[in-house]
């Protein structure tokens, strides 16, 4: 028995805002061998709660049950066997295991020539979060890359490796994430599908701009430095300033709905959804900043003066004045425009 159990476990240092918070009980899963304990055990709990590096997710409170963090380590190439004889070269499977902090497996791959995930250099998080939010950054989203999921059901204690095609990829979601309340997953490893051939992707507007002076296309390389530094540029960074990220998802409606506000609003930044036909993707970021919130304080609860859809602790907010601050600018954002955001966090 490996595992790491602490009872009234303190939640401040695995949490990316930062906030105090408690778990009644916290198990520690470092080594895949140890799943099925851990299953049983959660099975066992009133309530369950996964986590990874928690940079997706607000402590509004203590959480009155068990937290399963998942810190097992492990990548592996399969570039011959059965398995990867049934994939099309160049393609290359890889498999990681779900407590790889997302960022330096990235740098991984390209290290090992394989190419697809360089858009998303420098998201936080670990390799078994990606897949339950479709993480999507500068034109690239996770579900293109990913091959399969090994799982286990936390209700049945089975283990499956589910195909993408079965994981219901969405933006900023999938059935990982949509099942939270219900049948739920404990993410062991994630099965990328990747290129040994560099397929550079420079749709988003600001990495267009990064290269516009050139004739050679970049490097995977090139691409993910461009993007670090992009990130580095507008998003505050969780070891110095407790943040997760996008607060809320930017919401998609329909062209119709687009129009009407781009006729009072010609600023507004929308795109089609490629993954919706005729729904278009409008800037939370834009609503936000609109509605006067950016850089705005309440207390140690802030919106961040570099953009407007990230909410970050200056130092010792409490998760439900950050949950209170998210209130209020959904319900302006509501007043002004009509559109309604929803959390891009889990609020627990
Ligand atoms: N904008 C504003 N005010 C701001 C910030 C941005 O008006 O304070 C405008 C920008 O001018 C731009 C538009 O909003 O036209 C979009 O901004 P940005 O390019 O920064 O992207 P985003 O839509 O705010 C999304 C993702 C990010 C991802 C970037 C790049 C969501 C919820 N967020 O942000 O993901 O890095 O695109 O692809 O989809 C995350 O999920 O945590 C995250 C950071």
């Amino acid at each position: 028995m490996s595992l790491h159990i602490t009872d009234n476990a303190d939640l401040s240092a695995l949490n990316a805002f930062g906030v105090a918070a408690r778990a009644q009980r916290l198990i520690e899963l470092a080594h895949e061998a140890d799943a099925d304990q851990v299953v049983a055990l959660a099975h066992t709990a009133s309530r369950t709660l996964l986590l990874g590096a928690g940079s997706n997710l607000l402590f509004a409170s203590d959480f009155d049950g068990t937290i399963v963090r998942i810190t097992t380590r492990g990548r592996t190439i399969l570039e011959s066997g059965s398995v990867a004889e049934r994939v099309q070269p160049p393609t290359v499977l890889v498999d990681a295991a779900a407590g790889e902090p997302w960022h330096e497996f990235v740098l991984w791959t390209l290290s090992q020539s394989l190419y697809g995930l360089e858009n998303l250099a420098l998201i936080p998080g670990s390799v078994g979060a990606a897949p339950v939010q479709n993480i999507g950054a500068y034109g690239v989203e996770l579900r293109e890359h990913v091959h399969s999921v090994e799982a286990i059901s936390l209700d049945t204690g089975e283990r499956q490796r589910i195909a993408a095609a079965d994981c219901e990829f969405a933006y900023r979601s999938s059935r990982f994430r949509r099942s939270q309340a219900g049948s739920r997953w404990l993410i062991l490893s994630v099965r990328f599908a990747l290129s040994r051939t560099p397929c550079p992707r420079l749709t988003y507007p600001d990495l267009r701009t990064a290269f516009a002076n050139r004739t050679e296309p970049p490097t995977p390389e090139q691409i993910a430095d461009a993007v670090c530094a992009i990130r580095r540029r507008k998003l505050p960074d969780p070891a110095k300033l407790g943040n997760a990220g996008s607060f809320f998802r930017n919401p998609v409606i329909s062209a119709a709905r687009a129009q009407s506000l781009q006729a009072q609003y010609p600023q507004l930044p929308a795109y089609p959804d490629p993954s919706q036909p005729g729904q278009i993707k409008i800037a939370a970021a834009w609503l936000i900043e609109r509605c006067g919130w950016k850089g705005v304080r309440r207390g140690d609860a802030g919106v961040h003066a570099n953009h407007a859809l990230v909410l970050v602790n200056h130092g010792s907010a409490r998760g439900s004045d950050i949950a209170a601050l998210a209130a209020e600018i959904r319900e302006s954002v509501a007043a002004q425009f009509g559109v309604s955001l929803e959390p891009e966090v889990v609020i627990v």
